[in-house]
């Protein structure tokens, strides 16, 4: 019995181990920004720098290339490196006596994602390899913020039903999304779902979500990116009315009100028109009575000449 729990013991402070083993192998980097992959031997006295070589190459070998940094004695040598990874890669020079072998990664893509692999060689007769050590790369984006949106600056009635949507773009991993109540954080279901992956692997969220406005409305939409462990939130918020007339208080541009308001001008002016019309074509009327009268009263000349 004892000896079965001191078993469970060992088993579980070895399961321990090797997740914080697998752990310190991860580094996490966003697109754009300079990994940084760790390979550190400590030794007894400072390294000899035309002693030492120093290989960083893709472990995993699912490339045709995987030469990412050579050190050879004393001398970088790029010769053979990877074009992807020109131009990128430094290693910490002034560090690599006191057994510093780790590399710095400079803007860093989807591409970038591999196991590397340090490999570091002394010479005392010959080259020996003394140290070598894995790092798994995982790359994450979170380069934009979700964009939520609702009706633009109308109150919703009661009872009114709502159409919030909510976008994202260029996350990496696939992102996780939750809509939920604020007024008291339950969460709610999409109405509608879609999650597409772009041509530079990054993927794009299109959501949205129906409610039925009874209270006002405070909603939440977050984008989970379980590798950075990261939430971004964004809040829509939005007071409902029950009462029509509010509505046309808030005259604004964009709103139906304007347009109303708009419409009556235009029909002022066109009743301005239409009167002066009537004016001008009266007037008109009036000097051809008047000439029509001179016409006769001519006439009448002429008559009473005849
Ligand atoms: C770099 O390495 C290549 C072979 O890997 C070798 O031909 C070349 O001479 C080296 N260059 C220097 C400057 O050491
Ligand atoms: C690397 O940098 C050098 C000088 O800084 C430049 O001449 C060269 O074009 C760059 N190569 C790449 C692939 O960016
Ligand atoms: C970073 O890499 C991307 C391609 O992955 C490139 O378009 C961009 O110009 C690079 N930025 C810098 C500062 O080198
Ligand atoms: C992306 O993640 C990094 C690291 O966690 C963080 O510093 C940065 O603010 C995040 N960017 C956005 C737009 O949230
Ligand atoms: C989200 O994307 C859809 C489809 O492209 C679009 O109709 C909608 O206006 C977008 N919503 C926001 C808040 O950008
Ligand atoms: C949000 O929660 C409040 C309080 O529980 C509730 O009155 C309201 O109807 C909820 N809103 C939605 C859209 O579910
Ligand atoms: C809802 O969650 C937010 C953030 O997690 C918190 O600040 C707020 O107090 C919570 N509200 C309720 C009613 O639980
Ligand atoms: C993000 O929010 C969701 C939903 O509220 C929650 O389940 C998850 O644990 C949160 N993740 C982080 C990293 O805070
Ligand atoms: C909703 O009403 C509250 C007070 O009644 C006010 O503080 C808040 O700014 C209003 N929100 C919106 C979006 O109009
Ligand atoms: C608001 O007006 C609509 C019709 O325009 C009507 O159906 C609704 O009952 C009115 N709501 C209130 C609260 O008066």
């Amino acid at each position: 019995m004892e000896l079965r729990s001191s078993g469970l013991w060992l088993l579980f402070l070895c399961a321990l181990g090797c997740v914080t083993a697998e752990e310190d192998k991860k580094v996490i980097s966003t697109i754009g920004s300079t990994a940084e992959l760790s390979c550190i031997y400590t030794p007894e006295k400072k390294f000899i720098l035309n002693k030492l070589r120093v290989f960083w190459q893709i472990a995993d070998g699912s490339k045709p290339c995987s030469v990412v940094h050579t050190f050879n004695s004393g001398h970088e040598n790029q010769s053979e490196q990877c074009a992807d990874f020109r131009n990128r890669t430094r290693l910490f020079q002034d560090k690599l006596e006191n057994g510093i072998f780790s590399l710095l990664l400079l803007n860093v893509s989807l591409r970038d994602e591999h196991t590397y692999r340090c490999i570091v060689q002394k010479k005392d007769v010959v080259f020996r390899v003394i140290h070598n050590a894995d790092v798994a790369l995982k790359v994450a984006a979170n380069n934009s913020l979700p964009v939520l949106s609702g009706p633009i600056r109308i109150h919703p009635n009661i009872g009114e039903e709502v159409t919030l949507s909510c976008n994202y773009s260029q996350g990496y991993p696939k992102p996780n999304i939750y809509w939920i109540n604020r007024t008291d954080n339950s969460s709610l279901h999409p109405s509608s779902l879609k999650i597409i992956q772009d041509n530079d692997g990054t993927y794009s969220v299109f959501s949205t979500l129906k409610i039925e406005a009874n209270s006002d409305i405070k909603i939440g939409c977050i984008i989970e990116n379980e590798l950075l462990q990261q939430n971004l939130t964004i809040l829509y918020s939005e007071n409902v009315t029950n009462s029509n007339s509010t509505r046309s208080n808030l005259l604004d541009l964009n709103e139906p009100g304007a347009q109303a308001g708009g419409v009556l001008a235009i029909a002022i002016v066109l009743a301005g028109l239409a009167v002066l019309t009537c004016w001008l074509w009266k007037r008109k009327f009036r000097h051809r009575r008047s000439y029509a009268d001179v016409q006769q009263n001519e006439d009448g000349a002429q008559q009473n000449s005849k």
